[in-house]
């Protein structure tokens, strides 16, 4: 009994102590402190997008090196691969929002965020010029600031391969709203085939899901509508919940091509299980209001009648980047190991999914380089200043006199001398300085594909280790959860998972 009194007691002292413990770095995360000033001595930092790159650049860099602007049309990042979870209510969709000034708030100088969208870089006159596309407008709503350095990392967006109707009639899965708006399409199909006196080819329709894209996008987003349906449509709507389809269809010859083989088979027959129907060497020709319109494999067309279509079919160019790419003279296709814009003298540097290098458009990827690329700005910084000083001390060494003289207390000061040994100081500093180039290191491909079962494909001892189920499963959780940027979004996400496990999915229409 003594022994059980000591482990109550011992547990609830840790228990206060670990709730104190994350009470007071929340508190700490809410309020930070004052910061330095802009200092008009510094080179001004534009950068483009709060999205991977970017956000991952901001975490890293060091702000008293410069005076940096940050400009992107959302005011947050958005954690991307829990965007399909937050499509069927698995996640709320604030759990995967940091708000930019959550970041920028806690750098050493203060950093301005303005919440606009680019829509003109004149790299010959650096400039930016941005736009307020928001609903309330002040009196200012667009205008051209100048920049030293400019990080561009816009992103991509949706390709629709100007297929008819998609733009009008698919919904996508690229944004926050994208999945906000698929999961008020979804249940509206389900309402409406709720809808007394629907006849039944009306309710088939209605409750048919089409995924666009093969990719690990259509892919997941298929899993998750699936774990939707088996663990909370089944139960709320009883006499529906058989006649939902979920089709995914594919214009290559298997789904998730970056994955190795057997994962492919694995994903595949794990949605046979689950009664997901994949149409591989399928193109979508047209999507219409209430059907999509197919070329088979032998070249036949034809129409399929469903509720929904969800387009993730892969990502282009913004026009932004489009139009900055035809204002440089040279080719931006090859590698650019150190993230810089060929013909912009070395002033605009690009990262992630808006650049054209043989790396995959992807967040690993893109908050690799906007990692990288903070060091390469300090360094860039630390250069800047040891050069001016080298200047600085050139100057003093033309005034200085050309012999020793007798300092006020008597010592003998070579002024001359003094300076050369600084400046032997300082060029001997500046040839440490190495800007190495990127390299980027592969941590793995990791997808959910339903039913509690994941895929990941993780670099192992020069080689490969394919792993795939329910163990995956907690490793992807885990994997995410970490990778989150914040202990608020672990915090919120984790929440999630726990509500939906005790409470299931909400199946309200807003
Ligand atoms: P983004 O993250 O897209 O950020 C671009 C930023 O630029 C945004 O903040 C945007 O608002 C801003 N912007 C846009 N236009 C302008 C403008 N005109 N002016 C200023 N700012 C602008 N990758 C993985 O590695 N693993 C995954 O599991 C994974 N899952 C994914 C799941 C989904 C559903 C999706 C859609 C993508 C997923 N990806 C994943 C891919 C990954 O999200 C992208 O590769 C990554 O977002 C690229 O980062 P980025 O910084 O280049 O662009
Ligand atoms: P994607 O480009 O990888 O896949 C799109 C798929 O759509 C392609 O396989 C293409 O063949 C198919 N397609 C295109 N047009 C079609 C048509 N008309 N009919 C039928 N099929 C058509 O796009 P996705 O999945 O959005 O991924 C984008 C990037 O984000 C990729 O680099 C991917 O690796 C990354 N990502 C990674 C994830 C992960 O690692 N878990 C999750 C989601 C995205």
């Amino acid at each position: 009994r003594g022994f059980l009194q000591i482990l109550g007691r011992t547990t609830l002292v840790t228990l206060i102590a670990a709730g104190g413990g994350f009470y007071y770095i929340t508190q700490l995360d809410r309020h930070p402190g004052a910061q330095l000033p802009f200092d008009p001595e510094k080179k001004t930092l534009v950068v483009l997008g709060s999205g991977w790159g970017t956000t991952s650049l901001l975490k890293t860099l060091d702000t008293t090196d410069y005076n940096v602007v940050v400009i992107s049309p959302k005011n947050y990042f958005l954690f991307t691969p829990l965007l399909p979870s937050v499509a069927v209510g698995t996640l709320n969709p604030r759990s995967i929002l940091q708000p930019t000034r959550y970041i920028t708030r806690h750098k050493t100088r203060q950093v301005s965020v303005i919440e606009a969208e680019a829509t003109d870089v004149d790299p010959i006159n650096k400039t930016v010029t941005f736009t307020d596309n928001s609903e309330i407008k002040g009196t200012v709503s667009s205008t051209t600031i100048s920049y030293d350095y400019l990080v561009y990392g816009v992103g991509a967006e949706v390709q629709t391969f100007n297929i008819p109707g998609v733009k009008e009639h698919a919904c996508f899965m690229k944004e926050l709203s994208d999945a906000e708006k698929m999961q008020r399409a979804f249940m509206d199909c389900v309402e409406t085939a709720a809808f007394p006196g629907q006849d039944t080819k009306e309710v088939e329709r209605l409750l048919h899901t089409v995924v666009v894209g093969g990719g690990p996008t259509g892919v997941e987003l298929s899993g998750e509508i699936h774990d939707f349906l088996e663990d909370d449509l089944k139960s709320w709507y009883p006499e529906l919940a058989g006649k939902v389809k979920i089709t995914l269809v594919e214009a290559l010859p298997s789904v998730l091509p970056m994955f190795s083989k057997q994962l492919i088979d694995y994903t595949e027959s794990t949605f046979k299980e689950s009664k997901i129907d994949i149409l591989t060497k399928t193109m979508v020709k047209e999507v219409k209001e209430k059907s999509v319109v197919l070329q088979m494999p032998d070249k036949s067309i034809q129409e399929v009648p469903c509720g929904m279509v969800v387009w993730a079919a892969g990502n282009k160019g913004r026009k932004l980047t489009q139009d900055l790419m035809a204002k440089l003279p040279q080719d931006q296709t090859n590698r650019r190991d150190y993230m810089v814009m060929k013909g912009t003298n070395g002033s605009i540097f690009a990262i992630g999914d808006c650049t054209a290098t043989s790396y995959a458009p992807t967040a690993q990827v893109a908050s690799q380089q906007g990692a990288y690329l903070a060091r390469i700005l300090h360094q860039m910084a630390k250069k800047d200043n040891l050069i001016s000083r080298a200047q600085q001390l050139e100057s003093m060494k033309a005034q200085a006199p050309a012999a020793a003289a007798a300092s006020a207390e008597g010592e003998v000061v070579d002024t001359k001398k003094k300076i050369d040994e600084e400046i032997q100081d300082i060029n001997r500093q500046l040839g440490k300085i190495k800007l190495r180039p990127f390299q980027y290191s592969h941590q793995g491909s990791l997808a959910y594909i339903g039913s509690d079962k994941a895929i990941a494909d993780l670099p192992f001892m020069n080689g490969n280790f394919a792993s795939g189920g329910v163990a995956t499963f907690l490793f992807w959780r885990s994997a995410y959860l970490s990778t989150l940027f914040s202990l608020r979004n672990r915090t919120l996400v984790a929440t999630d998972w726990m509500k939906v496990k005790l409470f299931g999915r909400d199946v309200s229409r807003e």
